[in-house]
């Protein structure tokens, strides 16, 4: 039995539901952020964080800092990137505009690579794109959550590593870290930038960068200073060095409460093999896309390669918008998000289902969420006359 409020349930492609115990640790009591207790917290965090990477390179560094999944666009911007130097930005919906506009604020030269809605690149259409400019980075939305497109992140990076070394691949994991496998070593990934509040199921205001020591390298050997104070890598890099290595260490005070929860739901993660984690969300996303087919509704994301495993975006019957559906799953306790990529929001709705709504056999989230999504679009017809 949950200890928590009897409340409707989270099913947007995040923040999401929280286990018990995550929710708990944020009840920690005071301490000092550069005590023995926490210290050895963080600096554990830290290492389960490399495990989440399934990384073991000495040389790659994660980064937990407060703040949300855009500071990481910023840290990439702020330090990978010098004014003037181009970026390739594959972008496959609403998050590759906005990182896209974070880097053109620190003075990249950016260029949008865009697909039609619901569609991903092409490598033939990234091969060219490389061929044409030098870029300084790529990046591309693992999960973009506007469309629910899955990006080809290793055969993107296969396909830089050949064409042009020396870009840093930056992924967008925001919506994809905890629930879409990544292999950040063997993959050879330069940067993957997520937050707390997705499938790693942590309540939101934790900015999680992993980098490899090739982008480390190249914000330590920058020609300018970086372009931010806060999310600077070289006033972050001996903090996150000094708590992994026990030794207690101040640049600005970590939310120490969210890292007890992140080290709480790390924990949890990678007590089993990781791989297990990704099969259930893949099992549990193919029978909610078998169901939404059923009902007679079509995947925003069109190829079923190219399409999330830890959400679902559906386009509604001709007719319905939004707010034609969602108050009636919400009569019937559940939660969806609208649409939020704006050449089709009106038409279609996002199903978020990531962390304990699918790994944890007590709950029956996405079976009541499937019956009220039944129940409500039917009810939504007849009140249309459709
Ligand atoms: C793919 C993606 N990137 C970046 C962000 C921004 O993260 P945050 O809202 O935590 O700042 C989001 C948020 O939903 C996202 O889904």
């Amino acid at each position: 039995m949950s200890t928590q409020a009897p409340h409707n349930t989270l099913l947007i492609p995040g923040p999401i539901e929280f286990d018990d115990a995550v929710l708990q640790s944020m009840a920690h009591y005071a301490e000092s952020h550069v005590a023995p207790g926490f210290v050895k917290v963080f600096g554990e965090t830290l290492t389960l964080t490399r495990k989440l990477f399934q990384s073991t390179s000495p040389s790659a560094q994660p980064f937990l800092i407060a703040g949300s999944g855009t500071l990481g666009w910023d840290l990439v911007s702020a330090n990978l990137v010098e004014k003037g130097e181009n970026a390739l930005v594959l972008n496959t919906g609403y998050f590759g505009d906005s990182f896209g506009q974070c880097l053109q604020t620190y003075g990249a030269n950016v260029t949008q690579l865009r697909t039609p809605v619901g569609e991903r690149h092409s490598l033939e259409q990234v091969e060219q794109a490389l061929r044409e400019k030098k870029y300084k980075v790529l990046t591309i939305t693992h999960v973009d959550t506007s469309t629910g497109v899955l990006g080809d992140i290793k055969g993107v990076t296969q396909l830089v590593r050949r064409v042009s070394p020396d870009t840093l691949v930056v992924v967008d994991g925001v919506c994809s870290v905890g629930s879409e496998e990544i292999k950040f070593d063997e993959w050879d990934l330069d940067v993957v930038v997520t937050a707390s509040q997705k499938a790693i199921g942590c309540p939101p205001g934790l900015s999680i960068v992993y980098t490899s020591g090739r982008a480390i390298n190249v914000a330590q050997t920058r020609q300018s200073p970086p372009g931010a104070y806060y999310a600077s890598i070289a006033n972050w890099l001996p903090i996150m060095q000094n708590y992994e290595n026990n030794k207690p260490s101040y640049f600005a005070t970590p939310p120490t409460q969210l890292i007890h929860a992140l080290h709480t739901t790390l924990s949890q993660i990678t007590a089993r093999p990781i791989s297990e984690r990704f099969d259930i969300h893949t099992q549990v996303s193919n029978k909610v896309k078998a169901a939404v087919a059923e009902l007679g509704l079509k995947q925003v994301a069109s190829n079923p390669d190219a399409q999330a495993h830890g959400m679902t975006a559906m386009y509604l019957p001709e007719g319905l918008t939004p707010p034609d559906v969602l108050p009636g799953l919400l009569k019937r306790g559940v939660i969806f998000a609208a649409g939020l990529h704006k050449e089709i929001a009106t038409k279609y709705i996002r199903f978020g289902h990531m962390g304990v709504s699918v790994t944890d056999p007590g709950r029956n989230d996405v079976d009541k969420a499937l019956a009220a999504l039944k129940e409500a679009l039917s009810e939504a017809k007849q009140a249309k006359g459709l």
